[in-house]
């Protein structure tokens, strides 16, 4: 296809503002899907996303469209409907679909107006220099008001309200307007066919029949099949055992020219060897320069996991084996823990990665699993200029540190201008600044927050939901790391430190998780034979202390007298729950108790 007939755009969305239901509604209209191989949503494939309703990966959509004016081409156009990922976990993905588009349609529920999502990946789109059609999505709804949301989006968009578009995925009303438009208004891609190829690399999925599935924009030349290509970031070399397009199902061609979009395989296993943002070239003769905007997915979020049944160790191995094929960002090394047994420190993107990954290994590999509460990278420097990076609270330095570094974030949060007061008040108390405040309309405004990634780690947005009702929404992006007054507390049982427990928190935060966590634990930890005190201490100093009383009587002082046989009984019971038994110093807890502590919140 020449690069003049082709369209380039992905829809950007809040979730459930409906950009399934109008990609559905697309390849029902271009015919690329026929009505009776419809199935809701084609594009989201993983059944937790379905059950979930969200979209984790991106994939493109090849489709025909001849517009009604017949204007430019005879009117006949190659429409790539690029999908993009919803949540800020993904912002990198998201950032590498919209790279490979010249326009995005910017989808709105005409019931909702935009959300904090919306709006950041609207800048993003902008910043990309991104032609973006407006749309309000849902009019057949009857709590719908266009008009007033027209007017909020025009005011973003910088177009008139009328401009922008009012479509229905459910019913299909406006939506051939709206594929006109985007083959009108978006401009055709921009390459040079005659240099050496260059393909941006936008998704990557692995298929146990297949390897990896590669998702590629080309900007210059031809990728062509059987060729042998070069992934510019690491020079490793393949060969291109297949090239083609998704319309919907994989059709298998010959080559990719400028502009298009399709997959490629060439039998690699792992999708680290084909990273999201890379650029791929020919092996003979290949690009000078590699496209912009690689980089490596790089872990925000560390949490350990450990199965609940020991013996389900090497499983959760297996399993998070399998899961890495699939997914670049997922990172996991060994760790042993007092409290927990053996596990692994696995490094994710977000709360929603993890939640993702977790959820996944139970489901789809049947594991028990328990996971530490999550914290972020901290940089330490020590006295004498030595730099460690703390992944596991655990492994904090001991000695003198001259200074501790924590991520930051960028957040937007777009609230009702009633919780105004609520939401500036949370991000306060969250060692956040403020960066700056838009009124959208007089009912909704626009709040930016420079916020520790660490604070938003921690039940951030379940506090926001309370206090805003459910209408607040939030978006972040990393911006750098800042120095802060951290320190480590740890959770002393009769003396011994329980790893599973340790934290960074702020200076001003330690002593509250102290009491909180041994006020916990209490309740947790059965009595035993001695008084147990649990402690709170930051380094040698005790923050907070809690008692477990002593039991006085032995399990078997009121069997004295009696048969042997319910002695013989009870002490068997006893060794049964031995088994699960972890002892911390001569304190024996059981493993439950650890297990509750973490998981309430
Ligand atoms: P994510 O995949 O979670 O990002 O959601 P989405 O944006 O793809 O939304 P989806 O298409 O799943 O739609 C969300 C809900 O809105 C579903 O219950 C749809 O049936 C409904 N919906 C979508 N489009 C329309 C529409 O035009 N009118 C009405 N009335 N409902 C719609």
């Amino acid at each position: 296809t020449p690069a003049d007939a082709i369209r380039n755009f992905c829809i950007i969305a809040h979730i459930d503002h409906g950009k399934s239901t109008l990609a559905d509604r697309m390849l029902q209209l271009t015919e690329v899907v026929d009505k009776r191989q419809m199935r809701d949503q084609y594009l989201d494939r993983m059944d937790i996303e379905r059950e979930r309703g969200i979209t984790v990966k991106s994939q493109a959509v090849r489709m025909p469209w001849k517009t009604r004016s017949g204007e430019g081409e005879g009117g006949d156009f190659v429409l790539n409907m690029i999908d993009t990922p919803g949540h800020v976990d993904f912002s990198y993905e998201v950032s590498r679909s919209l790279a490979a588009c010249e326009g995005a349609v910017l989808l709105v529920d005409a019931a909702q107006g935009i959300e904090a999502q919306t709006l950041a990946n609207l800048y993003l789109a902008m910043e990309n220099d991104l032609a973006i059609i407006p749309v309000l999505n849902k009019i057949d709804l009857p709590s719908a008001d266009p008009d007033r949301y027209a007017e909020e989006i025009a005011g973003l968009v910088g177009c008139e309200p009328e401009e922008v578009f009012r479509v229905s995925g459910k019913t299909g009303v406006g939506v051939e307007e709206l594929l006109d438009a985007i083959c009108e208004q978006i401009p055709a891609p921009v390459g040079d066919p005659d240099a050496p190829p260059r393909a941006m690399i936008f998704d990557s999925v692995y298929d146990t029949y297949r390897g990896v599935i590669t998702y590629v924009r080309v900007v210059d030349g031809r990728l062509q099949a059987r060729a042998r290509i070069e992934m510019m970031s690491t020079r490793a070399e393949h060969e291109l055992l297949e090239i083609g397009v998704i319309s919907p199902e994989p059709k298998s061609g010959k080559a990719l020219g400028v502009g298009e979009v399709g997959y490629l395989i060439t039998g690699v296993k792992d999708v680290r060897q084909s990273k999201v943002g890379d650029t791929v070239t020919n092996a003979r003769g290949p690009a000078e320069e590699a496209l912009p905007g690689y980089t490596e997915a790089k872990p925000m979020v560390y949490s350990g996991l450990y199965p609940i049944d020991g013996s389900d160790y090497q499983n959760l191995r297996e399993a998070l084996d399998k899961l890495q094929l699939n997914d670049a960002a997922l990172q996991f090394e060994p760790e042993t823990s007092a409290a927990l047994g053996f596990g692994f420190r696995v490094g994710f993107l977000g709360l929603l990665h993890l939640e993702i990954i977790r959820e996944r290994l139970e489901r789809e590999s049947n594991l028990d699993l328990i996971s530490t509460a999550p914290n972020v990278v901290y940089d330490v420097t020590m006295e004498d200029g030595e730099e460690i990076e703390v992944t596991n609270p655990s492994e904090f330095p001991e000695g003198k540190t001259r200074a501790i570094t924590e991520p930051i974030v960028n957040a937007t949060i777009l609230t009702p201008s009633d919780y105004v007061g609520a939401v500036m008040e949370l991000c306060q108390t969250r060692r956040g600044t403020m960066k700056g405040m838009d009124y959208l309309s007089p009912e909704r405004v626009e709040i930016r927050y420079s916020l520790p990634l660490a604070e938003i780690v921690f039940d951030f947005f379940d506090q926001l939901k309370s206090r805003t009702k459910g209408y607040a929404s939030l978006d972040y992006e990393p911006s750098g790391d800042q120095e802060a007054d951290l320190v480590k507390v740890d959770i002393l049982l009769q003396g011994e430190r329980v790893d599973a427990f340790s934290a960074i928190v702020h200076r001003d935060q330690a002593y509250h998780y102290g009491v909180k966590l041994a006020g916990r634990l209490k309740k947790l930890i059965p009595r035993q034979q001695f008084e147990v005190p649990i402690q709170a201490a930051i380094g040698s100093r005790i923050i907070a202390r809690e008692n477990i009383r002593a039991i006085r009587k032995d399990v078997l002082a009121k069997c004295y007298g009696g048969d042997i046989s319910r002695k013989r009984k009870l002490l068997e019971k006893q060794k049964e729950g031995k088994k699960r038994m972890k002892n911390v110093g001569s304190v024996e807890v059981p493993q439950e108790a650890f297990i509750a502590a973490l998981r309430t919140d």
